[in-house]
C-alpha cells in the first residue's frame, strides 16, 4: 500500500460524504467530471457575495478588485503550468472550446491537401473540429491505431508524417483507456517535421502537475471541471505569436483595440480571444483549485491511484467473463471494461443502486469504440480522493450484477 492517505483530503470535498438512497456515495466517474473541494466552492460564493463586478471596464473599487483577481488567476495558473515565456494563457469554456479556437485560427493557415495526424484514442472534442476543418479545406486526416495493450502505435504515428503534414493533435491521457501518451517525445518529433502540435490535457492535469516548459507544445488545452474546479471555464495555453496571427474566434467587447464604423482593430492575446464578459468567478475558482492541487504529493497520489485501479481489476477478474481495455503499464487510474453477461448500461444501473457512480457508453469516443469493435464499455475512473473502500463498494455492486445476470 502507498503512504498516500486519501482520508486527509476527503473531508475537503463535501459531496463525498453524502448518501445516495441510503448508501454512501462511491464516486468513480472522475473522468467525466471531478468533485470540488470546499475552498473552490467558497471562492465562487466569495466572489458573488463580496466582489462581483465586471472586469477591465470600471474604475470603481469592485471592478478594480475583480480585474485584479481575474488577472491574478491567470498569472498563478500560468505559473503552476510552468508556461514558457513564449506562450500565453487564454480562458475558454473548456478543452472543447480551446480546440475549436485553434481549428478556427488554423483555417487561415492550411490549404487543400494538407494533412493532420490524429490518434484513434481521441475523444470527440479532438476529432469533430478537425473533421469540420478538413471538410471545409479539403484536408486529409490520419487516425493512428493502437497496440494490443491500448498504447499508441508510436511507429505508425511517426510513419504517418510526410511533407504535407501540418498539424499533430493528440490527447495527453486517453479518457477511455487511461493510456499516458509520451507527449514530450511526440511534440519533439512533430516539431522536427515542421508540424504544429496540439495537446489535449483534459485527463492529465487531474492526476498531477504538467510542466509545459519541459516540452513546449504549440497549444495545450484542458477543462476546469475535471481538475477540481468549476465547469464553464477552461484553459488554452498557446504560443503567443501563433495566437496573435489567428483571426479572432469570437468578436465583441474587450477583444477590440478600436472600433469605428469603418472597421475594427483587435487587441493581442490574451484579450484577443476573450470577447465579452468572461467567466470571472470561474477563473478565480479555478486558480483556487490549482492552489489546492499544489498541496498534494502527486508522486504518492499516483501510486495510490494506480493501486486502486489494480485492486478494481483484481476484483473484476474474480467475476470471470471480464474484458479490460487499456492494459499498458503507462496508464492512469481508468478501468474500462465489458462484463460479457450484462450490457454496460445494465451494469451501471445496478451499480447506481449501490451508490456507485461510473460511466457507461461510448465515452464521447465513438471512433475508438469502433476500433475496439465494441458498442460501449463501463468505465470506473479514479481520483486521488478515492479509497480502497470505494473499490470494495464497486466490487460488491459488481457481485450484485453477477447475481442478476451471471
Ligand atoms: N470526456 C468526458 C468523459 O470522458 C466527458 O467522460
Amino acid at each position: 500500500m502507498s503512504s498516500f492517505d486519501p482520508e486527509l483530503y476527503r473531508a475537503d470535498f463535501p459531496i463525498l460524504s453524502r448518501e445516495i438512497d441510503g448508501k454512501p456515495l462511491t464516486y468513480l466517474d472522475n473522468g467525466a467530471t471531478s468533485q470540488k473541494p470546499q475552498c473552490v466552492i467558497d471562492a465562487t460564493s466569495r466572489f458573488y457575495a463580496n466582489e462581483n463586478a465586471n472586469i477591465h471596464r470600471g474604475v470603481h473599487y469592485l471592478s478594480r478588485t475583480a480585474t485584479e483577481h481575474y488577472e491574478a488567476a491567470r498569472t498563478s495558473i500560468k505559473s503552476a503550468l510552468r508556461t514558457p515565456e513564449t506562450h500565453e494563457l487564454i480562458f475558454v469554456r473548456g478543452a472543447t472550446e480551446g480546440i475549436n479556437l485553434i481549428t478556427n485560427g488554423l483555417a487561415e493557415e492550411l490549404s487543400a491537401g494538407d494533412e493532420i495526424v490524429l490518434t484513434i484514442m481521441e475523444h470527440h472534442a479532438n476529432i469533430v473540429p478537425w473533421q469540420i476543418l478538413a471538410q471545409k479545406l479539403d484536408l486529409k486526416l490520419h487516425f493512428i491505431g493502437l497496440t494490443e495493450e491500448g498504447a499508441l502505435d508510436l511507429d505508425a504515428w511517426k510513419a504517418a508524417f510526410n511533407e504535407r503534414t501540418r498539424v499533430a493533435s493528440f490527447t495527453h491521457i486517453s479518457n477511455v483507456l487511461g493510456t499516458i501518451n509520451p507527449v514530450a517525445e511526440m511534440v519533439a518529433f512533430a516539431r522536427s517535421k515542421g508540424a504544429t502540435t496540439v495537446v489535449d490535457g483534459a485527463q492529465a492535469l487531474p492526476h498531477g502537475p504538467v510542466d509545459l516548459s519541459s516540452f513546449e507544445p504549440d497549444f495545450y488545452v484542458f477543462s476546469g471541471h475535471k481538475v477540481f474546479g468549476p465547469d464553464g471555464i477552461g484553459v488554452l495555453v498557446g504560443n503567443r505569436d501563433r495566437l496573435n496571427g489567428f483571426v479572432p474566434y469570437q468578436s465583441g467587447g474587450d477583444m477590440i483595440d478600436r472600433v469605428a464604423v469603418s472597421g475594427t482593430t483587435f487587441r493581442e492575446v490574451p484579450e484577443r480571444f476573450e470577447a465579452g464578459t468572461p467567466n470571472i468567478s470561474g477563473a478565480i475558482a479555478l486558480a483556487e483549485a490549482f492552489a489546492y492541487m499544489e498541496k498534494i504529493d502527486w508522486k504518492a497520489a499516483a501510486i495510490h491511484e494506480r493501486s486502486l485501479a489494480e485492486h478494481a481489476v483484481e476484483e473484476l477478474k474474480k467475476l470471470g467473463d471480464i474484458q479490460v481495455f487499456g492494459t499498458t503499464p503507462d496508464k492512469t487510474a481508468i478501468v474500462s471494461f465489458l462484463y460479457d453477461v450484462a450490457h454496460p448500461h445494465d451494469v451501471s444501473t445496478i451499480l447506481d443502486t449501490e451508490g456507485v457512480a461510473v460511466r457507461d457508453g461510448h465515452h464521447c469516443a465513438q471512433p475508438l469504440m469502433d476500433y475496439l469493435k465494441v458498442p460501449a464499455t463501463v468505465r470506473a475512473s479514479f481520483a486521488f480522493y478515492n479509497t480502497h473502500a470505494d473499490v470494495e463498494a464497486f466490487a460488491k455492486g459488481m457481485q450484485k450484477v453477477q447475481r442478476f445476470f451471471g
